[in-house]
């Protein structure tokens, strides 16, 4: 395993402890995740009820014998654990490089504690260019003419909810404006800025050992 994979696994592993047997539990998207269903599945939890935010992500949990419902089934969720792309020092998080941001926002709302695990190289200064969008393939070009500068993320299939992902490529300076302006942007179902508040914990991996942040 990478130096990278160990920091992404001991940050995932870090976080599988917080998970409790009885729990209501929403699983993120993406290659530390790839961590945490594993770190989950060993814990052997009898009553564990998980929702997915992505296919993927359902694929290996139940791979690994964690069950997963329907997210229609759920109406609140005690823990949603997830990776992150950027991480500010203000708590300002940036998610989506796998696509899945529409849904883990939805899923880190609904948890009581949303908790971010990543390893070092996601800590940023300052967050920037790209941002994640999804957007409705009705009146694709006079929306991305209105976000210029952005563009379809080349390869990328729709998502599971039959949107097209985009990235915007545009200065950040203020997170909350950029967001407010997005998310207030006809034909953008949303985008992969995820506000402080939305977070309780961030868990950092670093080779001197695990750095947690408390956002509340
Ligand atoms: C997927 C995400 C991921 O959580 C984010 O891209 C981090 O992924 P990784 O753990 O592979 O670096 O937001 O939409």
């Amino acid at each position: 395993m990478s130096d990278m994979e160990a920091l992404k696994r001991a940050a995932a592993v870090a976080a599988a402890e917080e998970v409790r047997d009885g729990m209501v539990l929403g699983l993120g998207t993406g290659s530390t995740v790839a961590h945490l269903l594993p770190a989950i599945a060993v814990r052997g939890l009898r009553d564990l009820r998980c929702v997915a935010t992505s296919v993927a992500t359902a694929e290996q949990a139940a791979s690994l014998g964690i069950v997963v419902e329907p997210f229609d089934a759920v109406e609140r969720l005690d823990l949603a654990i997830d990776g992150a792309d950027q991480i500010a020092p203000d708590g300002w998080i940036v998610k989506g490089g796998g696509g899945a941001h529409v849904r883990e926002k939805i899923v880190a709302a609904a948890a009581d504690r949303f908790v971010v695990i990543a390893d070092k190289t996601k800590v940023v200064d300052k967050l920037s260019a790209p941002i994640p969008l999804e957007l409705l393939e009705y009146g694709l070009p006079a929306t991305l003419a209105r976000l210029t500068p952005c563009d379809l993320r080349p390869g990328m299939p729709p998502s599971p909810d039959g949107n097209l992902i985009a990235d915007y490529a545009g200065p950040v300076d203020d997170p909350a404006t950029l967001a407010a302006l997005l998310s207030a942007m006809p034909g953008v179902v949303d985008h992969g800025l995820f506000p402080p508040a939305l977070t309780a914990e961030i868990i950092i991996a670093t080779t001197a050992g695990i750095e947690r942040r408390a956002l509340r």
